[in-house]
């Protein structure tokens, strides 16, 4: 066999066990093979094991420093389109007005909507380049990215259109989702809304080639009953489907999107014993966002009771100007042992192969012959200073598709 790389040196090659998504305390099993060597051809693993076991040819040699290896991160929910900032949002929640409140007196949410509609398409660009290079110098090589401060089918339409236009820029996979974040404020113009985004919207959208629909489902936003259209005409459209749910309140979303057959339902901060069984029981990764449980200073989803009860687990940073100004995956892995009660294993699989599950993907996540030559190098020798070190990212050299990014 004759690879076109083979990268060596490598003091751990550290990969998720087993196949497909990673349920309950199977993510807890790692493959951890300790001198190894990576074979890479046409951006694929072609082989890995241990050094020694290595017979083939390559045409590169890449010397690995003896450090730890570890798949791409996945990281299955950011926002990282926007306009403007949230600053006056910070300092105003410091001094005791929250998160909701803000939303409910048309600022927050709406307020990014206003600035990033205001934005030139070349502006939201370059602002979204720049993000994007941080999380991938941060470890993620596929970032799911959702528009929702639109409003509009032509401003989401844009919104997604940027995502689309730098997936053509960027070495790192971009996913885009079209989100439904929130509906009209007054009443009459939310019914003609519905019925425009259930007719014109969901057709647009299946031919702007976005695979998902994602809908936030809270008290403050859309209903279960709207939420349950929205996803029903998604659906018919051939969409994937997600949503936002139990982030301050459990009144149905999960259980909603579940008998979507939703790919992920993600924050589940209130969610409840009753919502963990459901997720636990169905095929829909369940998906922790530990930044938005720091930055708006609130209880954290309970992790260690979706993975003890059999849920399909993943970690996203929910990047986005309001809730999560996070770009780093990593951080938000190492966050998730803090705050969630993963294990650092878990975490790891968490953000690697059930962060690729929770975007429908099944070619990347692990590092094993025939998977995406999407791997990291790390600074140390232990993988677990990954999920170990906080701020300061553990991770040193990033391969996607087997070409080192810059
Ligand atoms: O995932 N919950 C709603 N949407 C985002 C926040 C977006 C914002 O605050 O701008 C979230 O937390
Ligand atoms: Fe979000």
């Amino acid at each position: 066999m004759t690879a076109d790389q083979l990268l060596t040196n490598v003091a751990q090659l550290v990969t998720p066990a087993g196949v497909g998504a990673s349920r309950g305390r199977d993510m807890r099993k790692l493959d951890i093979t300790r001198d190894a060597a990576i074979a890479i051809s046409d951006g694929q693993v072609i082989w890995c094991g241990p050094r020694r076991e290595w017979t083939g040819a390559a045409d590169v040699e890449i010397d690995a420093g003896w450090c730890a290896v570890v798949p791409g991160l996945v990281d299955p929910h950011t926002h990282a389109v926007w306009g403007g900032d949230r600053l006056a949002d910070f300092e105003s929640r410091a001094t005791g007005v929250s998160y909701e409140e803000t939303l409910a007196a048309g600022g927050g949410i709406r307020h990014t909507v206003a600035c990033t509609t205001a934005s030139d398409t070349d502006a939201l660009l370059q602002a979204t380049l720049q993000r994007v290079r941080r999380m991938t110098r941060a470890g993620a090589t596929t970032i799911e990215i959702k528009s929702g401060y639109g409003f509009t089918l032509e401003h989401e339409l844009r919104q997604l259109a940027v995502v689309r236009a730098l997936a053509a820029l960027v070495p790192a996979t971009l996913v885009p989702t079209m989100l439904f974040h929130l509906p009209p404020r007054d009443a009459a113009a939310r019914v003609d809304w519905m019925q425009a985004a259930v007719f014109e919207w969901m057709p647009a959208i299946r031919d702007a080639a976005v695979g998902s629909v994602d809908v936030f489902i809270e008290q403050d936003a859309f209903s279960v009953a709207e939420a349950g259209e929205l996803l029903r005409a998604a659906r018919a459209q051939g969409l994937q489907c997600k949503a936002h749910t139990d982030q301050f309140n459990a009144i149905g979303g999960t259980e909603l999107a579940i008998a979507h057959d939703a790919l992920s339902v993600d924050h589940l901060e209130a969610s409840g014993p009753a919502q963990i069984a459901a997720i636990a029981a169905s095929r829909t990764a369940g998906v922790l966002l530990p930044g938005v449980t720091l930055h708006l200073h609130m209880a954290a989803a309970d992790g260690r009771a979706l993975i003890d009860a059999g849920a399909v687990v993943a970690v996203g940073t929910d990047c986005n100007p309001g809730s999560s100004p996070l770009f780093s995956l990593s951080l938000a892995m190492a966050l998730a042992v803090r705050l969630n009660g993963l294990t650092p294993a878990e975490a790891l699989t968490a953000c690697t192969v059930n962060g690729a599950a929770a975007l429908g993907l099944a070619d990347r996540g692990r590092i094993v012959p025939g998977s995406r030559a999407d791997f990291l190098l790390l600074r140390s020798a232990d993988w677990r200073d990954l999920p170990y070190t906080l701020g300061d990212d553990a991770v040193a050299r990033v391969f996607i598709a087997g070409i080192e990014t810059s």
